[in-house]
């Protein structure tokens, strides 16, 4: 058997190393435009950081493991077609902001019609509008050379951070399809390392929308107990020991129950503005506003954020140096994107406040790039007094203890270890007093800080 995946990114990459990794007798081929992320695959520094990722890919790359930029030629060579390119949020057009960007994956369909023969299984891995299939369908149909497909939905449920954990170990893994014979050969890859009761089947719809639904849910319970981390700050009730007592009730659960300054990550803003653009479709008004909602209190968590801080902080963070700690949108992941920590540092920057930020895994590069993207959002471009804005009031360095110094705040934005750890002794030493900390993710210990003299400030809990 021979693989194709089309998409060498976040998902691409980490699925396709596992599948060569735990396949041997298959052979892998991953393809990207993007020669960069290419090269990036097969050097020492891979594109995206996972832990455990480097392992998977050094034992399969170059035996049955390869990336690459020859598109046509992988496409030729494989029996089975993985599409997983990125499906972002529209930015024009018809459902501007809610709907899915799905011109990639036809551009990807129509590639595979072009360059295939004979037959092949095409699967979508990205996540999809629910019936996109059927418009691929279509277009691998029109292929007038002569060469047949199957059509499978198979989304990824992997959480960044965990990405080799979840694959080696996936709590279910989710095929549909029409065709018994296809999906019968996908079960077969899976069946290499994930016990067959996990391997769930169904019709292409429900495969399609079971994706959307997942990130739905994940999503609202974190909009849920942040929802109630306000309420808890404004009454002295404390956010984790209220999780901690509904966790323990079985129907409810103790997973994904952790308030914060809000939820990040590409996936699921992304995929619940699709689903509240679907029901909208269809003339579901109110399904759609009760998904958006959760959507609505995420944003109002990173806003009013800042808000505390700068009402704590004698109501003005003008020019006061501020250490932001931590960029990614969570902890054991390089990603950045729809991170908390973009729209916390817009929003201090607007503010006019001076920002030192550290991330372990977050180049300087692309925190600049997403602050520059994040003051274009409204307009789609960025004044000259907001970029001189980005330029003279932000430095990014190279440890928390360099962010810390010479600053009046600490803002924890990502739960990375690390800052578990750190000689807080000194670097309240290196600080202005009142020294603030700010725990966006409620990651430090609390008492000890304030034990040692800094102001605590934490998600739902009263100082
Ligand atoms: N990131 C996650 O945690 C996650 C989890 C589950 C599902 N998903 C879904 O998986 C899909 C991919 O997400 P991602 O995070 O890997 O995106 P990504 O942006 O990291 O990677 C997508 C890659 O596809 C490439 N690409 C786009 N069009 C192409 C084309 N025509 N030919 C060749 N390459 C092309 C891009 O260059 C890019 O490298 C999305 O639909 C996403 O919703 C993501």
């Amino acid at each position: 058997m021979n693989i194709c995946c089309i998409g060498a990114g976040y998902v691409g990459g980490p699925t396709m190393a596992m599948i060569a990794y735990k396949c041997p007798d298959i052979q892998v081929t991953v393809v990207d435009l993007n020669q960069k992320r290419i090269d990036a695959w097969n050097s020492d520094h891979l594109p995206v950081y996972e832990p455990g990722l480097d392992e998977v890919v050094k034992a399969a790359r170059g035996r049955n493991l390869h990336f690459s930029t020859e598109v046509n030629a992988a496409i030729k060579a494989a029996d089975m077609i993985f599409i997983a390119v990125n499906t972002p949020t529209k930015t024009f057009g018809t459902g501007a902001g809610r709907a899915a960007n799905v011109e990639f994956v036809e551009k990807c369909a129509r590639q595979i019609a072009e360059a295939s023969s004979g037959h092949k299984i095409v699967v979508e891995k990205s996540t999809l509008p629910v019936r996109t299939a059927e418009a691929v369908k279509r277009i691998l149909e029109n292929s007038n050379n002569g060469s047949t497909f199957d059509v499978l939905s198979n989304p990824e449920f992997l959480a960044e951070g965990t990405a080799v954990q979840d694959l080696l170990n996936p709590d279910r893994v989710l095929i549909g399809g029409e065709s018994k014979a296809a999906i019968g050969k996908l079960v077969d890859v899976y069946a290499h390392w994930v016990p067959r009761e996990r391997i769930l089947t169904t019709n292409l719809w429900s495969s399609e929308l079971s994706k959307l639904t997942a990130n739905a849910f994940l999503a609202q319970r974190v909009s849920s107990i942040n929802a109630i981390s306000a309420l808890c700050e404004a009454t002295g009730a404390d956010v984790d020991e209220v999780a901690k007592a509904i966790g323990t009730d079985s129907r409810i659960g103790p997973k994904f129950l952790k308030s914060s300054v809000g939820f990040g990550g590409s996936c699921f803003q992304k995929d619940i503005l699709n689903l509240v653009y679907l029901c909208e479709h269809f003339g579901l008004r109110e399904v759609a506003e009760y998904w958006e909602q959760v959507i609505r209190m995420n944003d109002y968590q990173k806003r009013r954020f800042c808000e505390r801080m700068v009402r704590t902080m004698f109501n003005t963070v003008s020019n006061k140096q501020i250490a932001i700690w931590g960029f990614a949108f969570k902890k054991d992941t390089n990603d950045t994107r729809e991170s908390a920590a973009i729209y916390v540092c817009r929003d201090l920057l607007n503010e006019r406040a001076k920002l030192k930020i550290y991330d372990p895994q977050v180049s300087e590069e692309q925190v600049r790039r997403d602050l520059i993207e994040v003051f274009s959002y409204a307009t789609g471009t960025i004044t000259d007094q907001e970029r001189a804005l980005i330029a003279d009031h932000v430095s990014v360095v190279s440890s928390a203890e360099e962010a810390a110094r010479g600053s009046h705040a600490i803002a924890v934005m990502t739960e990375w270890d690390a800052f578990k750890k750190l000689n807080y002794e000194s670097i309240l030493q290196s600080m202005y007093r009142p020294a603030f900390v700010f725990d966006g993710r409620n990651l430090l210990n609390h008492k000890h800080l304030t034990s040692l003299g800094f102001e605590v400030h934490a998600i739902g809990k009263t100082t």
